[in-house]
């Protein structure tokens, strides 16, 4: 497979968000010692809370098949929550501001990126949880044998944004990123 050049877009981005990847991966639980099934329900709970509004905000930017709430749902109902527990859950208020195709793809560059740190989580929850595919850990795989080829795709629509808009789409992942790491913060899912 023909290695691309990064996309100075793309570099920006790798650049722009680096600190906020480090500081929200150490705070994560999922590699602390005592971090058990009932911690793992909790965080995807909140994972909730921040994708199904948030995805609903950029529907007008992207396809159906990019969206991961209905996987969380079908992970929380794995893991022995109701359809009335789940509509339940606490949404997010304080969301990433989407304003046009800018700042939508600075939201996508962190919710697409996840799904390839979701493969190392994939692994990692398959060990210390004994869960897989059908007993709660979909999302980290979500899109399965896609992942390479749906990140590819997205990585050619950022290769077709305009250079003057970079900042706008910088700020936007910046501001994704800051506004997850607060929501489950709120949650109290953080180390
Ligand atoms: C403990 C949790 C996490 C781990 C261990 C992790 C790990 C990783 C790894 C290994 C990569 C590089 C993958 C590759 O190049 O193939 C990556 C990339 C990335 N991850 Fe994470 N990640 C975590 C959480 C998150 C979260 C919660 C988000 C966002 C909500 C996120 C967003 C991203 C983004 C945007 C990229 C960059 C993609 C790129 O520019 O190449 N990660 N992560």
């Amino acid at each position: 497979m023909p290695t691309t050049t990064p996309s100075p877009l793309l570099l920006a981005l790798r650049e722009g968000t680096r600190d906020c990847h480090k500081t929200l991966e150490a705070r994560l639980p999922f590699f602390s010692p005592c971090f058990d099934i009932t911690d793992y329900r909790r965080l995807l709970q909140a994972y909730y809370g921040f994708h199904d509004p948030l995805e609903q905000h950029l529907s007008d930017y992207q396809g159906p098949e990019r969206h991961k709430a209905a996987t969380l749902t079908r992970d929380l109902l794995a893991l022995g929550l109701s359809e009335a527990d789940i509509g339940a859950l606490p949404l997010c208020q304080a969301l990433p501001t989407i304003h046009d195709e800018a700042s939508a793809l600075g939201v996508m560059y962190v919710l697409e990126g996840s799904t390839l740190g979701g493969q190392v989580l994939k692994r990692a929850m398959a060990e210390r949880l004994g869960i897989g595919h059908d007993s709660g850990a979909a999302f980290l795989d979500v899109y399965g044998e896609r992942t390479g080829s749906y990140w590819r795709s997205f990585l050619e629509r950022l290769d077709r944004a305009p250079a003057a808009e970079q900042a706008i789409t910088v700020q936007a992942a910046i501001d994704t990123f800051t506004r997850f790491e607060a929501w489950l913060g709120d949650c109290d899912v953080l180390n």
